[in-house]
């Protein structure tokens, strides 16, 4: 990476799924008028890739040679953002249950993780960048100017992907998720390489209690605290 490169800023935000992150991170980007990434899609669209193709979660090999050669292409329609995989409008499905699981289990694989590191990293551009994920802090841009890590207890975190997914109209369970986001935690922090945990230098920000609002409002504080130039 060039040291121009290395100038332009980043702020990530890791933390479990549910914990707002994804919609922080993206008010924040939009706040600022900064690039957004969502890692975390990165990981569902090779789970889909794999879904469609018949590759199980256990094919490490197959699953890396799938997440090196992903024809993606992410764009901004009037309601949101959509994601092309192959040229089909893949962005309804990427968080279905399925796919959540699917992918929490493939990106435990070394092969899989390694092969999106360069995706991820060329999302830094000019004028800045809010990036979200489990490892945003920790690996992929360690150098980020302030890093957050966003976290609610399991029942909080449920809840939330309740509503989320009925709104969608998926038919859900709140028991099933509740069990489902215990395990997906596990997994995501035991797991050997790049486990979701705080950056040694990342703020924990608990949003059990908070609105996203709230939260939003305890970033700005800790950027103006901060030396970061806006
Ligand atoms: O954030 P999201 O729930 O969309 O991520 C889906 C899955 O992708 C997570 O359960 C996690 O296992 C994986 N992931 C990851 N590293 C990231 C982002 C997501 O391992 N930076």
């Amino acid at each position: 990476m060039s040291d121009e490169h290395h100038n332009i800023p980043v702020i990530t935000i890791d933390g479990p799924g549910g914990s707002g992150k994804g919609t922080v991170a993206m008010r924040l980007a939009e706040r600022l008028g900064w690039h957004f990434l969502d890692s975390g899609a990165l990981y569902r669209l090779v789970a889909v890739a794999a879904i469609d193709r018949g590759i199980s979660p256990k094919e490490e090999e197959a699953l890396g040679v799938l997440a090196s050669s992903l024809d993606v292409n992410f764009g901004i329609s009037g309601d949101g953002m959509v994601i092309l995989l192959d040229g089909n409008y893949i962005t309804g499905r990427l968080r279905s249950e399925e796919v959540s699981v699917f992918s929490s289990k493939i990106a435990t694989f070394s092969l899989v993780r390694s092969a999106l590191v360069k995706r991820q990293r060329a999302f830094r551009k000019a004028p800045g960048l809010v990036a979200d994920g489990r490892d945003m802090g920790t690996v992929i841009f360690p150098d980020a100017v302030l890093k957050v890590f966003l976290t609610a207890n399991a029942e909080a975190r449920a809840k939330r992907r309740y509503k989320q997914l009925k709104e969608k109209g998926e038919s859900v369970n709140l028991s099933r998720l509740f069990r489902e986001i215990k395990k997906r935690d596990e997994r995501d922090s035991s797991r050997a390489i790049a486990p979701l945990k705080p950056a040694d230098d990342a703020h924990v920000i608990d949003s059990t209690d908070l609105s996203i609002d709230e939260v939003l409002q305890i970033i700005h504080k800790l950027l103006d605290e901060s030396d970061v130039s806006l």
